[in-house]
């Protein structure tokens, strides 16, 4: 039978699978749907990677220093925004030792990788474990308060 699982989780299993296109069925923890119209009620599923709306990240003022805000970057690659101060970056997921998926642990303020316990501080760089080096730094643009995916920032006049 069939199983729906939410863009987020379908995005996390389709990378902790190793598949590099979005559109990934398959997935040892079930059938992934990305992006397909579901075929029980004929909608769309819950996953729309590629809509307009993927274009403008997040607020600025919705970012708090030292709580990660948990986003999609470019094709809703798992990513974060970080604030310190007034500068605001977004670090890609991906742990850069072997591609799992960090999160964001509030209570140790770090990034914990659940594959072989790589850990990252708030701002991105190594504290422990295998990975080689920090999170990816992901482009963003940040236009009146609003953070944008760099190469889909309103042309300005
Ligand atoms: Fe993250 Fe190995 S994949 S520590």
């Amino acid at each position: 039978m069939m199983e729906e699982v939410p863009r987020r989780d379908a995005l996390r299993l389709a990378v902790g699978c190793g598949l590099v296109a979005l559109d990934a069925q398959g997935c040892s923890a079930g059938r992934v749907v990305v992006g397909r119209q579901d075929r029980r009620s004929g909608h769309p599923s819950s996953v729309a990677v590629h809509s307009q709306t993927t274009r403008v990240i997040a607020e600025v003022s919705a970012i708090v220093a030292g709580a990660p805000l948990d986003v999609s970057a470019a094709a809703g690659a798992p990513a974060y925004l970080i604030r310190r101060g007034d500068s605001v970056r977004m670090l890609s997921a991906t742990c850069t030792h072997a591609g799992c998926l960090v999160t964001w642990q509030k209570q140790r303020s770090q990034f914990v990788c659940p594959c072989h316990g790589g850990t990252y501080d708030g701002q991105g760089a190594v504290l422990s474990g295998p990975p080689p080096r920090p999170l990816d730094q992901l482009p963003v643009n940040i236009e009146n308060g609003t953070v944008y995916l760099a190469a889909e920032t309103p042309a300005t006049p």
